[in-house]
């Protein structure tokens, strides 16, 4: 699956499975927004056309309309997408249309989450090998799903190491020596999913085209306009917001993280994605009972075949840090030197990503 990451197959060879909660607002979304904004940032378009079109698709956006397409949960993210994706293109070029500030404002609020379009939005919620949401289009569209999709799979290779170190957490918890051997190799298997996320990780630093980065981080930046209760800027869409990576790092070593980090979930909640905040809550429990894996390994006395495992996993995600870092440095030129900031708001880049590289094990 790695290997199908940016070698921009043609979209005719994508089978696309329409799923349009808002009508012919969706239809505009997916099919004719992309190429609108393609057509403007060339200059071979003014605002006005996309400014009355636009303004057409919203005064269709009736109560029933919007009553219809938010019926259940899965279609109500996917309306708020498509809302959110209309809204980002909008204030980056013909400016904000009110009654689309409003239907975004009740629906977000509804369904406990910012306003703005988020990390959960673009890699989640959308429709990635159906019917996928884009702000750009042709060879730039092909980068921006592959982006999208190749998050989506990191956190799919995450779930599974996520999941093996509870079962493992909750066999060690037995206290029977007998079993690290059957442990060690859970942990090992489940340890080369990190094989398979580096490797993504190496193609969206090697193989998507700067020049294409460029143009989609356009639309990660934050929103121009709107801003917090506070008075702040909203942050842009960010691998910062996935719950997986924490939820993994706690799990695995948590008490070996720096109080900043965890300040960050706390003061960046509302950003990550709405299964994600429990789970890191749920991850944070096993931190307070003093069950994460390198804790329950030192409370057997660190036996060396469950070390080795361990070791790895430090290894691994700190090999991920590091080509991330070396991504940002190719993908965004000035980030880790302080000159450019990250979507999700970070000034200092460098000093940030450099916080987080630590070491787990002994
Ligand atoms: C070329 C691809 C990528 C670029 C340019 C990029 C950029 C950034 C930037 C600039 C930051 C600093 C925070 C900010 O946005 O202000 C950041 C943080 C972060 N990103 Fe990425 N990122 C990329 C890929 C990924 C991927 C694939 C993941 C995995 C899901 C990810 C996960 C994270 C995490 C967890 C952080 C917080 C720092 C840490 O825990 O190490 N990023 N990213």
């Amino acid at each position: 699956m790695t290997s199908e990451l940016f070698r921009h197959l043609p979209e005719e060879t994508l089978t696309r499975i329409p799923n349009r909660p808002l009508g012919r607002f969706s239809d505009f979304v997916v099919a004719e927004l992309p190429a609108s904004l393609t057509a403007i940032r060339k200059g071979r378009s003014d605002y006005s056309n996309l400014n009355e079109l636009s303004h057409e698709l919203i005064e269709g956006l009736t109560p029933d309309v919007m009553a219809t397409a938010t019926a259940t949960q899965d279609n109500a993210d996917l309306a708020l997408l498509d809302l959110l994706i209309m809204d980002n293109a909008l204030v980056r070029t013909t400016g904000p249309n009110p009654k689309l500030t409003a239907l975004v404002d009740s629906l977000a609020a509804a369904n406990d989450r910012p306003p703005i379009i988020t990390y959960e939005d673009v890699v989640l919620t959308n429709p990635l090998y159906t019917d996928c949401r884009l702000h750009t289009n042709e060879e730039i569209g092909l980068s921006e799903r592959d982006f999208y999709i190749a998050h989506r799979e990191i956190e799919g290779d995450l779930d599974v190491l996520i999941d093996t170190s509870k079962e493992v957490i909750y066999i060690l918890k037995q206290d029977d020596l007998n079993t690290i051997g059957n442990v060690a190799e859970m942990l090992h298997t489940a340890g080369l999913r990190w094989v398979d996320i580096n490797a993504r990780m190496e193609l969206l630093w090697k193989a998507m085209p700067k020049e294409h980065f460029i143009t989609i981080r356009d639309y990660f930046l934050s929103h121009p306009i709107r801003t917090t209760p506070d008075g702040e800027k909203y942050k842009g869409p960010s691998g910062a917001f996935t719950a997986k990576i924490p939820v993994f790092e706690i799990l695995f070593a948590g008490e070996t993280m720096k109080p900043e980090q965890f300040h960050y979930f706390k003061d960046n909640e509302m950003y990550f994605p709405r299964k994600g905040r429990e789970e890191i809550q749920d991850a944070l429990q096993y931190l307070e009972e003093g069950s994460t894996l390198t804790q329950l390994a030192s409370l057997l006395g660190n036996p060396p075949i469950l070390k080795t495992e361990l070791d790895q996993f430090d290894h691994y995600l700190n090999q991920f840090r590091g080509m991330h870092y070396a991504g940002i440095k190719h993908q965004i030129p000035g980030a880790v030197e302080g000159n450019v900031s990250g979507s999700a708001g970070e000034v200092k880049v460098g000093q940030f990503l450099k916080g987080r590289m630590i070491k787990h094990t002994s």
